[in-house]
């Protein structure tokens, strides 16, 4: 099966005069049908910049982007923005309704704009509408709702053109705690409805509602748990070290390090690298220690 976003080797750099910030750094991510994933970061770790590309919403420089099969890199800024209202749907933070328009009309709005008669637009969003329970709400306008409507109403205009992803940045963001739970509770059934998610979240207790967590950490991407399957995959029990300054080799037991490749810490976890290449170490010859090589922390 085709993957609904698969992303290999990704960079993207921001050019300020002479100097270049590399904001995303060779990330590789694959995303299937079905899925619910959870993309966790603190704050200027590059969340939005991902989601941005993700989102088909900005460009990037270096790697591969297929969404559903389509290679975004190559298309032009009209193939984008058809793209992204054909197979994406968004939910921000901060809801982007357009506040002159009713809760209908601003959930019509990506029919319209792909060109779906007025009518038939109107039906399909009051079949979301009131699937979200909002079909007492349709004819008012966004300041005339509490946090958690607007969100449902941003939902409906979301799914109105069954997407084949649902993309979300921080849907909780601005909701108290409770209306939160009850959004993310909501992403579960659309999840378990065959919708597959991507959500941008700086907060692990969200994050825990997806199938799935991957960290971003200063533009880098770590799938959780990645550290025990490295460790067991790749490092050997034993190795042939030289004994002392002569020529003879001796075999020694190797202690698995806890951490292989790169790693950090947070949430009291700790996470490798996806991308980082774990090679065992076979222990210097000065200590007999084993250690692995590439060994990096990033953050504490
Ligand atoms: N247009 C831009 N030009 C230059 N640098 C940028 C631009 N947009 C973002 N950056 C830089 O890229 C880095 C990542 O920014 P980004 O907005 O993706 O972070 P974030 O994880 O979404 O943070 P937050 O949680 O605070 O929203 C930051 O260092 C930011 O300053
Ligand atoms: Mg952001």
């Amino acid at each position: 099966m085709e993957p609904i976003i698969k992303i290999e080797n990704l960079s993207k750099s921001y050019h300020q005069g002479e100097s270049e910030l590399r904001v995303l750094k060779n990330i590789s991510l694959e995303v299937m049908n079905g899925d619910y994933l959870a993309i966790l970061g603190p704050s200027g770790s590059g969340k939005s910049t991902l989601m941005n590309v993700i989102g088909c919403m900005d460009r990037f420089q270096e790697g591969e982007y297929c969404l559903t099969g389509c290679a975004v890199g190559q298309l032009n800024d009209a193939q984008l923005t058809r793209l992204r209202n054909e197979k994406i749907g968004f939910i921000f933070q901060k809801y982007h309704l357009i506040q002159k328009y009713s809760v209908l009309l601003n959930t019509m709005m990506p029919l319209l704009i792909r060109g779906i008669p007025r009518k038939h637009a109107e039906e399909l969003s009051m079949e979301k509408l009131n699937m979200l329970g909002m079909n007492d709400r349709v004819g008012h306008k966004p300041n005339e709702l509490s946090g958690g409507q607007q969100q449902r109403a941003a939902i409906a205009r979301a799914l109105v053109g069954t997407p084949e992803l649902l993309l979300a940045d921080e849907p909780t963001g601005a909701l108290d705690r409770a209306t939160g739970q009850e959004v993310l509770k909501l992403f579960g059934e659309l999840n378990s409805m065959g919708n597959t998610i991507v959500m941008i979240t700086h907060d692990l207790s969200v994050a825990q509602h997806a199938k799935r967590i991957v960290h971003i950490i200063d533009g880098e991407l770590y799938e959780d748990g990645q550290e025990e399957q490295a460790g067991e995959k790749e490092l050997p029990d034993k190795a042939l070290v030289q004994k002392g300054e002569s020529d003879e080799n001796q075999e020694i037991p190797l202690e698995k390090p806890s951490m292989p490749g790169r790693r950090y810490t947070a949430h009291g976890r700790h996470f490798v690298a996806r991308a980082g290449q774990f090679r065992a170490g076979v222990g210097s010859k000065d200590t007999g220690q084993s250690h692995a090589a590439g060994e990096h922390k990033l953050h504490q």
